[in-house]
């Protein structure tokens, strides 16, 4: 498992306010084209810029996030419009070079921690309005950039240029078809979404193993800060094969469904970015995701079975994670592991829970989580961690337990698997044990 993904932070908690408070207008200068601003607002969005260009509390764009690689930190530059520490200076060719090309204004190559390989797909057009829009409808903010935390000789630069000839794929120089739908939602989930950076698994050189549809390994599956982002290919089992177009687009604007919720990274996918598309993106790319084939052919999807709902019932399955499933799940995930609908997530023929690698289901226990805030579905229900009250063990014998009942039919998790996920854990959940407080439907 990579244990700390270079992306890693990215996805740290931002908050709207980030898009408050924008427009500033140089003096002087032309009036900007406000159709193309607002248009580069909306593409701004769906790159999710301000997940990683902003701190918790910061500056909208301001920079200064820390992004934890394998070989240090790196942080996140200042993108305001600023002329002496953001990118006042830069022409719209300048920021075509690092947004798509990952090389600075200064020549310098940027780390792959900011998505450019996704962002080479960006067609000219939507370059030029996401260029409108950090000039135009971003305040100036003087916060200055951060060096790099990684030690000589691995802080030279020179080599990401080497990185980026052997990783990074060729600029896109069209439009596309906007018109087709199929062909929109690649666009915006191969290319603005960057979905890949985290869903897709990385090699040897922390590189995506694809960038496109021409390998299954694309999107299927990449651990990111100790979550799996899922599959997101049509398997049956642990990816979206028995989700619905209609399932996609509403994961992706309201954060839940009768299938899942988002929880961990994605939530702040969700929040930050996937809300505000239009829904003719979001069909797009649901559309787009459903035609991605299975990474394994011809496997059938998971029937509900009845049996563990009714020795729950009878107290006829006395065992460890039974009984600790009882005490601890069964007022909100309910006996029949179906939970409530957009409420308290499926656990039966859940892909969280069938999936080969059990990451974010045994981190969820552990840290607990709390759903996304979209303006189409304002209520956040919550789930308690447990990492103060089960053992690595209960917590073993309880995510075993769910992972074997219902028809559900994955491996089983040893203790051994949550000591190491426990190590992971933000300081101040495994310190405290605290997690966010459950709120009742
Ligand atoms: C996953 C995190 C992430 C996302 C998402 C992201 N960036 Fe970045 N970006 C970074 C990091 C980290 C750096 C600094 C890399 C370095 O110092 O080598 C950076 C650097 C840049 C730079 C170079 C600034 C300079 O000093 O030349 C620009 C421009 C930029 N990003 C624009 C954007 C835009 C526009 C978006 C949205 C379309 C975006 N970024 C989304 C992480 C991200
Ligand atoms: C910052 C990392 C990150 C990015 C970027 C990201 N995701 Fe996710 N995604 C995750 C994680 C982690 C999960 C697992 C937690 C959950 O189910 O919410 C997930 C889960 C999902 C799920 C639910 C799958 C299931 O079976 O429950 C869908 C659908 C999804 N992502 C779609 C997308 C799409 C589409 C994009 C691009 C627009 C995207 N994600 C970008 C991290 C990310
Ligand atoms: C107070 C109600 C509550 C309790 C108790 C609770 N959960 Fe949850 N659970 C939730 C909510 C709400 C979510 C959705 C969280 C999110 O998306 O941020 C969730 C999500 C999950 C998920 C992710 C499912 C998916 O596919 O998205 C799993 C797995 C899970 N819970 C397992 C458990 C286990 C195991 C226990 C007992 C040790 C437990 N839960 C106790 C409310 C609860």
């Amino acid at each position: 498992m990579i244990k700390k993904h270079f992306i890693a932070a990215c996805a740290a908690v931002m908050t709207l306010s980030a898009f408050a408070g924008s427009a500033a207008l140089a003096q002087n200068a032309p009036a900007p084209d406000q159709q193309l601003v607002q248009r580069g607002e909306y593409l701004a969005k769906a790159g999710d810029c301000v997940a990683c260009h902003t701190t918790k509390g910061g500056k909208p764009f301001a920079g200064g996030l820390p992004i934890v690689t394998p070989i240090g930190t790196v942080y996140s530059s200042n993108i305001t419009p600023d002329k002496t520490n953001g990118i006042g200076n830069y022409t719209e060719d300048d920021f075509d070079k690092a947004l798509r090309h990952g090389i600075r204004k200064d020549g310098a190559s940027l780390y792959p921690a900011m998505p450019y390989p996704s962002y080479a797909k960006v067609k000219p057009a939507d370059v030029k309005a996401l260029y409108a829009y950090f000039m135009n409808g971003v305040k100036a903010d003087p916060t200055p950039n951060r060096n790099v935390d990684i030690v000589w000789p691995l802080s030279m630069r020179w080599p990401l240029s080497i990185w980026r000839k052997v990783f990074a794929p060729a600029v896109a120089i069209d439009g596309g078809d906007d018109s087709n739908a199929l062909l929109r939602g690649q666009y915006l989930v191969e290319g603005l979404g960057h979905c890949g950076a985290c869903h897709t698994p990385r090699g040897v050189g922390m590189q995506e193993k694809a960038l496109t549809d021409d390998s299954t390994q694309f999107l299927s599956g990449g651990v990111i800060d100790g979550y799996l982002a899922n599959n997101l290919r049509g398997d049956a089992r642990d990816g979206l094969g028995t989700w619905s177009e209609a399932d996609i687009v509403t994961f992706l604007k309201t954060g839940r469904n009768t299938h899942s919720a988002a929880f961990g990274g994605m939530a702040d996918v969700v929040a930050n970015s996937t809300q505000y598309l239009t829904d003719a993106d979001l069909t797009a790319m649901a559309k787009y995701l459903k035609s991605l084939k299975p990474v394994k052919e011809g496997v059938a999807p998971l029937a509900y079975d009845e049996k563990t709902h009714q020795a729950l019932r009878k107290g006829s399955d006395q065992s460890p994670g039974a009984m600790a499933f009882l005490n601890n799940c069964a007022a909100c995930h309910r006996s029949t592991g179906k939970g409530w609908d957009e409420t308290f997530p499926h656990l039966a023929q859940s892909a969280t829970v069938n999936a080969d690698n059990p990451a974010s289901l045994i981190r969820i226990v552990l840290e607990g989580a709390e759903m996304p805030w979209t303006h189409k579905a304002p209520t956040q229900f919550a789930m308690p961690g447990f990492a103060s009250r089960m053992s690595d063990q209960e917590v073993a014998d309880v995510v075993t337990f769910i992972r074997s009942s219902w028809g559900n039919q994955a491996s089983a998790v040893t203790a051994g698997d949550v000591a190491k996920a426990r190590k992971e854990l933000p300081k101040t959940v495994a310190s405290t044990g605290s997690a966010p407080a459950p709120v009742k439907p």
